[in-house]
């Protein structure tokens, strides 16, 4: 069968690679939401294009890399440590992602911030077009390239100056913010001009109306007669491969493992990157305020919560976990006992399999996102709940609110009050109310699948392009 050929280019590839000696390379997986949901992209013929987020700076050192990258269908791109600095750690992750957020630009360093701007959005700039670099060299006519994410906002540009026939797509993963806050940037309008050339984007449309006083219709945004078409495109997971773990021998080793360690208390998950925008501080406060109001379920219920490292160049990032630490401290003080503690927070990242037992072992998930793209980490909760039927306590904030609101418990995360209450309605919900709620999850996680995401993403910039065609 005829398969699409793809190069899909993320800052982050699914491999992350750890140098073991001058010419050998271990990879490891790579956390978070993007790739997770690009896992799920199977039905093309894929070629990944990225950093491997590690400084190589010697020839040795890359063509052992790039070869070892190959046989995971994957292409470095290799970033030296200044660009690193001021383009990922500086331009992406300190000013573009909190604002992107809604959180605003740092507080503290505000000023520097201000002042290290434009030498940061060179470097972004930069890193941009080393990226193009590397996917022109592999494109081939024919293929389709789908761009992602805040890193790449420039690339488009870069791509179609090399080469104005590509078809190029670009994809957020983040919430895309109000022109509101968008305006703020000193870098607005570039940014915004160099996204439009691309064939089509996902989201976005009222920055463009409002910042570049652009005319929006319904299929797109519209500048200088071309036509950028602008769509949303609400991304999922590859439940098969949850629910097909669930049935592995060692993970079921697992689950009977968790289940005897936890035996006679309620387990409630968090997952997250320790990252400012998933509100951990908020929920360990509410869960606290929890343990305050109801002194009989203090030796009957356990926090979990797995906090995945990430970021941690970024000033914010290092703050943010001795903050965490230092909360987690202080509540397991007050009232934990000689031979339990009520939270057990790990500053770790799971394998697949483990994390698929603690999926399932979970009688409470909670999710406490201040703002958040859409947030896998719910789906894939409900998609390893068909045996136990637990709650999801969901914050509104999160994109998966949308789709999986009716099933979930919604929330304010800022409200530690309606969060706490919320914790007593889900470990008292009655198991019919439980069940209704997670069949509704259920049928939404694998139906709305990553698979479904990719394909309708494709497919609509193949059909973009040729009608782009017939217009000309
Ligand atoms: N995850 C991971 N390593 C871990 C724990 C979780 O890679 O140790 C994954 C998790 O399974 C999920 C992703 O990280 O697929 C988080 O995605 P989400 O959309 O919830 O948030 P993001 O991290 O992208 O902001
Ligand atoms: C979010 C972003 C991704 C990013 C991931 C992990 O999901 O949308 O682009 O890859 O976080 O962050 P990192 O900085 O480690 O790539």
């Amino acid at each position: 069968p005829f398969r699409q050929r793809l190069l899909v280019v993320a800052n982050r590839l699914p491999v992350s690679a750890v140098r073991r000696g001058e010419d050998s390379w271990s990879l490891e997986m790579s956390a978070g939401g993007l790739v997770t949901a690009l896992l799920g992209v199977k039905e093309f013929e894929a070629r990944w294009i990225g950093w491997a987020g590690v400084n190589v700076p010697d020839e040795i050192g890359q063509k052992a890399l790039s070869k070892a990258l190959a046989e995971k269908r994957c292409i470095p791109v290799f970033l030296d440590e200044e660009i690193v600095h001021q383009y990922y750690n500086g331009y992406c992750n300190n000013i573009l992602w909190p604002l992107f957020h809604y959180l605003g630009l740092p507080q503290e360093d505000r000023l520097a911030t201000t002042r290290s701007f434009q030498s940061q959005f060179a470097a972004y700039k930069k890193a941009n077009q080393m990226f193009a670099d590397v996917v022109n060299a592999h494109y081939e006519e024919g293929a389709v390239v789908w761009c992602h994410d805040y890193h790449l906002m420039y690339l488009p540009e870069c791509l179609k100056k090399y080469n104005s026939k590509m078809k190029v797509g670009w994809f957020l993963h983040t919430p895309f913010p109000s022109s509101e806050i968008h305006r703020m940037l000193p870098s607005r309008s570039e940014l915004l001009r160099s996204v439009l050339a691309a064939d089509l984007v996902g989201h976005f449309v009222s920055a463009c109306t409002r910042i570049l006083g652009l005319e929006g219709t319904p299929e797109g945004v519209e500048d200088q007669g071309r036509l950028t078409r602008v769509a949303a495109f609400p991304i999922g997971i590859d439940s098969e491969r949850f629910i097909h773990a669930l049935k592995l021998p060692q993970v079921q080793e697992h689950i009977k493992e968790l289940k005897e360690r936890f035996a006679g208390r309620k387990v409630m998950l968090g997952v997250d990157r320790l990252d400012m925008i998933k509100g951990i501080p908020q929920k360990i406060l509410a869960f606290e305020k929890f343990l305050e109001d109801n002194p009989s379920w203090r030796d009957k219920v356990v926090l979990l919560q797995i906090a995945v490292p990430t970021r941690t160049d970024v000033p914010e990032y290092q703050k943010l976990t001795s903050q965490v630490h230092e909360i987690v401290g202080r509540i397991n003080g007050r009232f934990g006992t000689l031979t339990a503690v009520p939270i057990h927070h790990l500053d770790r990242s799971l394998d697949f399999h483990a994390l698929c037992a603690l999926y399932a072992v979970t009688d409470v998930a909670l999710v406490a996102s201040l703002r958040d793209g859409m947030n896998l980490v719910s789906y894939e909760f409900v998609a390893c709940q068909e045996a136990k039927k637990g709650v999801l306590i969901l914050s509104e904030f999160a994109g998966a609110a949308q789709s999986l609101g009716a099933g979930a418990i919604l929330v304010n995360p800022w409200n530690i009050t309606e969060v706490a209450a919320s914790i007593g309605q889900a470990l008292n919900m009655p198991a019919e109310e439980r069940e209704k709620r997670h069949h509704h999850n259920f049928k939404h996680v694998t139906t709305h699948t990553a698979q479904e995401w990719a394909e309708t993403f494709v497919s609509e910039l193949n059909d973009t392009v040729v009608e782009a065609q017939l217009r000309t």
